[in-house]
């Protein structure tokens, strides 16, 4: 008995030195002290050892298990560390590498257009304030004393959902949300998205933005529309910017006139840029028409007021010199980075 496990012993111990992979070492655990292993049955074989002699061999046999344990162990634990080690060799990081840029974005040009406009506004103490984009008819004309039968509520131009519900075509609905709050004086510019049954081309989009604005109190003239935007261009497009407004017609104001700013490019000599008039229009605007006023509860003979409105994306176009407002919609981050 003694010789077999000695034999056994010599066996494992000759297979454990041969082995050179964890694997191997795991097949020499199963083979000698796995419960079909070779120490095992010696156990199993006590039955036909003498009894007495049983307590000696068993000894034995553990005193032979514990040793192929040992040894065993500390081939498996050299065995990881070689391969821990072959592993970290293989994965070292070269901290000297230059890191991967984090793309952070930044603000559209059109925001940030939008942003200096309503800074410039914010100065002269106007609210900033928001309209709904899925209007009424009444807020988007009716209230806006556009007639039932203005061409601009054609379905060729006014995106309907239904019946009397579509997407406003102008920002000019959110004065009437403004005025019917009750509250006066008014001073609010209200910058949002509006809808157009439009085909994309270099200046038309189905969706693009305005700036409207309102001032309402009492002996507002036109005066304070001319002092008042006339201060806004110089702020926007320079300090020599001079305006002037054309005659115009909208339903909501009147008089009405459209305003046009002096080139910034050329100084108002004429260039490519304001197609040789040395003039750029940048916006609508007129005193608050009476029908407007009576119609969200304000008296026309104790207050009067006025009114403008501007596209964003014509601003943002004209302030960075981008000659196709398709490029605002694109995405194209090389296009967007430059601003
Ligand atoms: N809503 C007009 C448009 O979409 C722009 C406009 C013109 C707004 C004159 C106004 C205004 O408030 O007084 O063309």
């Amino acid at each position: 008995m003694k010789e077999k496990l000695l034999k056994i012993k010599e066996d494992a111990l000759k297979q454990i030195e041969g082995s050179d992979a964890l694997e191997m070492l795991n097949d020499v655990r199963i083979n000698f002290l796995g419960k079909k292993g070779a120490l095992t049955a010696v156990l199993k074989s006590m039955k036909d050892v003498a009894p007495e002699d049983r307590p000696k061999v068993g000894q034995l046999v553990n005193e032979t298990r514990a040793e192929i344990e040992k040894v065993l162990d500390d081939a498996m634990k050299k065995m990881e560390r070689i391969k821990r080690e072959a592993q970290m060799k293989m994965e070292v990081i070269d901290v000297t590498l230059p890191a991967r840029k984090n793309n952070v974005g930044h603000r559209h040009p059109n925001f940030i257009a939008m942003e200096e406009v309503e800074r410039i506004f914010i100065g002269m103490g106007y609210e900033v304030v928001e309209g709904p984009e899925i209007e009424t008819d009444y807020y988007n004309f009716e209230a806006l004393n556009i007639p039932a039968d203005h061409p601009a509520k054609d379905e060729q131009d006014t995106f309907y959902i239904h019946g009397d519900i579509l997407l406003r075509t102008q920002t000019s609905g959110t004065q009437v949300h403004v005025m019917e709050r009750g509250k006066l004086p008014i001073r609010m510019i209200a910058p949002g998205r509006v809808f157009r049954s439009d085909e994309v081309d270099a200046t038309h989009s189905p969706s693009f933005h305005q700036i409207e604005g309102l001032v309402i109190d009492k002996r507002i003239t036109f005066a304070d529309l001319k002092g008042t935007l006339a201060e806004f261009a110089k702020e926007l497009f320079g300090a020599s910017t001079r305006v002037k407004f054309r005659p115009h017609h909208f339903n909501f104001t009147e008089p009405s006139a459209e305003m046009d700013v002096s080139c910034f490019k050329c100084g108002g000599t004429g260039c490519r840029f304001c197609k040789g008039s040395g003039w750029i229009e940048i916006l609508g605007c007129g005193m608050v028409h009476p029908n407007v006023l009576r119609m969200s509860n304000i008296d026309p003979e104790e207050y009067t007021g006025f009114a403008f409105g501007m596209g964003l994306e014509r601003i943002a176009l004209l302030k960075y010199e981008i000659d196709d407002m398709r490029l605002l919609y694109e995405n194209d981050i090389r296009f967007l980075k430059q601003f």
